[in-house]
């Protein structure tokens, strides 16, 4: 999902004060997307044959006579264009930059992989000057101070920038949208008033994702530069008003009423450094409606620095989805003394659960090695080999998590057997790793279950 700014665009040099609010804004796409919206619309999927077959019930509430109910899914995080990848020189900056975040169980330089959704990518080639004017390293991945937040528009105005919108939460969301019935899939989150805003709309529009965004008439829309010399990246991020979205906007009339009529709700874990509060309004909805609430660990520093809002959240956790390292770092913090993915698997699975009548389901995917799922009370924590995709074929594994989640979120929206969401989950993530970005073929495919 790309696109590159025009050259009235670029002339206006990205100011917001030329702009009108985005809410009175248009959401046309701007010129070179339109293409990609028209294959979309076209492209957009009523149930596949196979699913109305094997879920008859489901054809009632998809047929014209009877629409399907909308937004049943309900996803939250932080909306960056965008999605980074940063390395903190130290365990102080993640405090300084992160309130909600805790003292580490570990000390030492701090390596975290963070990915943020719905930052805005702007990526050019570049060269040494760029880096020098900046202080910038060529191979490196930071948080923007005061002296890197001229780089985005000196990249929109002097290179020849590409803008790419993305973000782990909003890829799930996304990918759930890929396989549901159009108006299925609703986003929130939190983005300034500015262009890249108006930006990221349209591209979330063209994958008929709905967002309801939080407007900060402050902070910048989130934005990650990315310097391109030779086979380096340099990226430096600006997290904005994604840092910035609160339990206000969840609770506006407009907003709680999509959160008390979804039917499932998604939060990614980066969410845990902006706003736990939400988290555990949604977690309360949840259970109280016997709704499943599904959550992604995201990140290792998740259950390492946010330890404890996480830990407040877990007893609301139907579905809680993470990586073999997000497992780990779990693990870790939590001192479960074992690094068997199974067993953290089961950890998870059988935390104290509020909501019982449903089973809490652990998964824990795993790059090429097979998929564990762990269910609450039982001993047996299933295997289920990923579907393979040739060397030659893959494009960029990242990402492969966010696309596994929203593969499994529709399955089980659609009310699949806990296996097929699964596999649904491993197709969606094989079709997005051929993709260039975090992205998802279109014309769309269908899947169908091979189980
Ligand atoms: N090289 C690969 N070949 C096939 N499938 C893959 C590959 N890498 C990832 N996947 C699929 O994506 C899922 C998630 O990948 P994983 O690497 O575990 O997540 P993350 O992106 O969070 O690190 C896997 O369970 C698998 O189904
Ligand atoms: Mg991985």
């Amino acid at each position: 999902m790309c696109t590159r700014l025009g050259a009235r665009e670029k002339a206006e040099g990205g100011k917001t004060s030329a702009t009108p609010p985005l809410a009175h804004r248009p959401t046309t796409p701007p010129g070179n997307f339109e293409l990609l919206l028209t294959t979309a619309r076209k492209a957009f999927l009523k149930p596949s044959a196979s699913v109305i077959a094997r879920y008859p019930h489901r054809r009632l509430q998809s047929s014209s006579m009877a629409p399907t109910k909308d937004f049943r899914l309900l996803c939250l995080e932080n909306p960056l264009l965008g999605k980074i990848n940063f390395v903190t020189d130290s365990i102080g900056a993640i405090h300084a930059r992160f309130p909600h975040s805790q003292s580490p169980l570990i000390s030492g330089v701090f390596t975290a992989q963070y990915e943020q959704p719905l930052v805005l990518y702007i990526q050019a080639v570049g060269n040494q000057e760029l880096l020098d004017k900046y202080e910038l390293k060529e191979n490196d991945a930071i948080l923007a101070e005061e002296k890197h937040l001229g780089l985005y528009e000196d990249l929109l105005n002097n290179y020849d920038a590409k803008l790419i919108a993305g973000g782990a939460a909003q890829n799930t969301a996304r990918g759930a949208q890929y396989i549901l019935p159009p108006n299925s899939v609703v986003y929130l989150g939190g983005v300034g008033d500015d262009k890249y805003a108006a930006i990221l709309h349209d591209a979330v529009k063209q994958a008929g994702l709905r967002v309801e965004y939080r407007v900060d008439p402050e902070k910048p829309t989130g934005r990650c530069g990315v310097v391109i010399t030779g086979h380096h990246r340099s990226m430096c991020t600006d997290l904005g008003a994604a840092n910035h979205y609160d339990l206000e906007h969840l609770k506006k009339p407009e907003v709680w009423s999509l959160v008390e009529n979804a039917e499932a709700y998604y939060v990614g874990g980066y969410h845990f450094t902006v706003c736990p509060p939400a988290i555990m309004e949604l977690c309360k909805q949840a259970a109280s409606g016997n709704k499943p609430l599904i959550l992604s660990l995201s990140a290792p520093f998740i259950p390492q620095f946010f330890k404890n809002p996480l830990d407040a959240s877990a007893p609301y956790w139907d579905y809680v989805i993470g990586n073999e390292q997000e497992a780990e770092a779990y693990a870790q913090s939590h001192d479960l003394g074992t690094t068997d993915l199974k067993e953290i698997a089961k950890a998870l699975a059988n935390l104290p659960k509020v909501n019982k009548q449903r089973k809490r389901v652990a998964i824990v995917t795993h790059g090429t090695e097979p998929t564990l799922v762990a269910v609450q009370g039982e001993d047996e924590v299933k295997e289920y080999p990923v579907h393979n995709v040739l060397k030659e074929e893959i494009n960029d594994t990242n990402g492969a998590g966010d696309a596994f989640a929203g593969g499994f979120c529709a399955g089980l929206m659609e009310g699949r057997p806990l296996a097929e969401c699964v596999d649904m989950g491993q197709w969606l993530a094989g079709l997005s790793i051929r993709e260039l970005g975090p992205s998802y073929p279109f014309p769309k495919q269908t899947y169908k279950s091979t189980l």
